[in-house]
C-alpha cells in the first residue's frame, strides 16, 4: 500500500527528529492493536532506545500476558519489559463491587506501577554502557490503547487512564510526548501494521478494556472468578473463530454474574455460576447490536463452558442492544 508506505516513511523521520541521537521513549502497552502498531514504528525508528512496558494487572485473559511477550519481544523484536503485578492488583481489588471504585483503583494502581518502572528503566539506562550517553529526555508516546482511548462513553464511564498519563509523566519533567497514530483512524491503524509486518490475527485483534476482565465480572473481582471468567472466554473466542466469525464481531466476550443458579449436572444437583455471553457489531462504539449467532453455535458454546469450567452450571447470551446496554457489562 503506497500511501501507508509513505506515512511509515514519514512518521519514522519524525521520530527520530523528535527523539533525536540519543533520546529513550518509555510506553505502557497492551497487546492491542494500537499499542502494538505504535511499539512496532518506535522499534524501527530507534530501535532498542525505544522500551515498551507491558503491566499484568491480572484481569488480562487466557495465557494473554505470555502471548503479548511472544507477540511483540520475540517476532517483533521490540524492547519489552513485562511486570508481574497481578496479586497487587487482585488484592486491591478484594471487596470492591463499585464499578466505577473497580475503575479507578486499576487505573490508579496502573500509573503507580508504570511510574515505578520508569524510574528502574531509566536507571538501568543510565548505567547501561550499550546506551550512548546518559538520557537526555524520555518521551511517553500515547500508545497503549487505555491511555490513548477516547472513546465516545468517556463522559458515561470513567475510562481507564484516559489520556491523562502520559500529560501527567511529562509535565514539569521537561518530557515530550510522542503520538505516531494520532491521525490515522483505526482501519488505518490496521493497514499501517500490516506494512510493518504485524500477523493478520494480531492487527484484527478486537479492542479489549483497560479495567480487563475485572468489568466483565459483575460484582467482586475474586481469583476464582477471574479463572471461571478466562476459562469461559477462552472457549467463546476459540468456537468464534473456529466458526470464522471473528472478524464479522466488533466485540465478544464471557462475562460472571456473580449469583449462582441450581442445575443438574450428572445426577447431582448443583449450585453454580451464570456465563453471560456478550457479542456486538458497531461501527463507533456509540450505539451497537447484539450479533445474531446461528442457535446450534450457541448450543455448542454452553455445552462446552459447562462442560469444561468447573463451577458454572448456566449460560445465557445477551441480547440487549447499546444503547439501553453498553458493550461491557459495567
Ligand atoms: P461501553 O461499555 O461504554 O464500551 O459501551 C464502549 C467501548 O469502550 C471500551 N471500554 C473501555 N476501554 N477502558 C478502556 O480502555 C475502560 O474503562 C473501558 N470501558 C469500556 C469497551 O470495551 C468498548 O470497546
Amino acid at each position: 500500500d503506497w500511501t501507508m508506505q509513505k506515512f511509515l516513511e514519514e512518521a519514522i523521520a519524525q521520530i527520530r527528529h523528535t527523539v533525536g541521537e540519543k533520546g529513550q521513549v518509555l510506553a505502557a502497552v497492551s497487546g492491542g492493536v494500537d499499542s502494538t502498531v505504535a511499539a512496532k514504528l518506535m522499534k524501527e525508528a530507534i530501535g532498542s532506545r525505544f522500551w515498551a512496558v507491558l503491566v499484568n494487572n491480572g484481569v488480562m485473559r487466557l495465557n494473554e500476558c505470555e502471548q503479548v511477550q511472544k507477540d511483540l519481544s520475540e517476532a517483533l523484536g521490540i524492547n519489552l519489559t513485562v511486570v508481574d503485578a497481578s496479586q497487587r492488583f487482585l488484592d486491591g481489588l478484594k471487596g470492591v463491587e463499585d464499578p466505577e471504585k473497580k475503575r479507578k483503583f486499576i487505573g490508579g494502581k496502573f500509573i503507580d506501577i508504570f511510574e515505578e518502572e520508569a524510574v528502574k528503566i531509566e536507571e538501568a539506562a543510565v548505567h547501561d554502557s550499550s546506551v550512548a550517553g546518559k538520557i537526555e529526555g524520555t518521551l511517553y508516546p500515547d500508545v497503549i490503547e487505555s491511555l490513548s482511548f477516547k472513546g465516545p462513553s468517556a463522559t458515561i464511564k470513567t475510562h481507564h487512564n484516559v489520556g491523562g498519563l502520559p500529560a501527567r509523566m511529562a509535565n514539569g519533567q521537561g518530557l515530550k510526548l510522542i503520538e505516531p497514530l494520532r491521525s490515522l483512524y483505526k482501519d488505518e491503524v490496521r493497514a499501517l501494521g500490516r506494512a510493518l509486518g504485524i500477523r493478520e490475527e494480531l492487527v484484527m485483534r478486537h479492542p479489549f478494556p483497560g479495567p480487563g476482565i475485572a468489568v466483565r465480572i459483575l460484582g467482586e473481582v475474586t481469583p476464582e472468578k477471574v479463572e471461571i471468567a478466562r476459562q469461559a472466554d477462552h472457549i467463546f473466542i476459540s468456537e468464534i473463530r473456529k466458526a470464522g466469525l471473528y472478524d464479522q464481531i466488533s466485540q465478544a466476550y464471557a462475562a460472571v454474574d456473580p449469583s449462582r443458579a441450581v442445575g443438574v449436572m450428572g445426577d447431582k444437583r448443583v449450585y453454580g455460576y451464570i456465563i453471560i455471553l456478550r457479542a456486538v457489531t458497531t461501527t463507533d462504539y456509540m450505539t451497537a447490536e447484539a450479533f445474531n449467532f446461528p442457535w446450534d453455535f450457541l448450543q455448542r458454546v454452553m455445552n462446552r463452558i459447562v462442560n469444561e469450567v468447573h463451577g458454572v452450571c448456566r449460560v445465557v447470551y445477551d441480547v440487549t442492544s447499546k444503547p439501553p446496554g453498553t458493550i461491557e457489562m459495567e
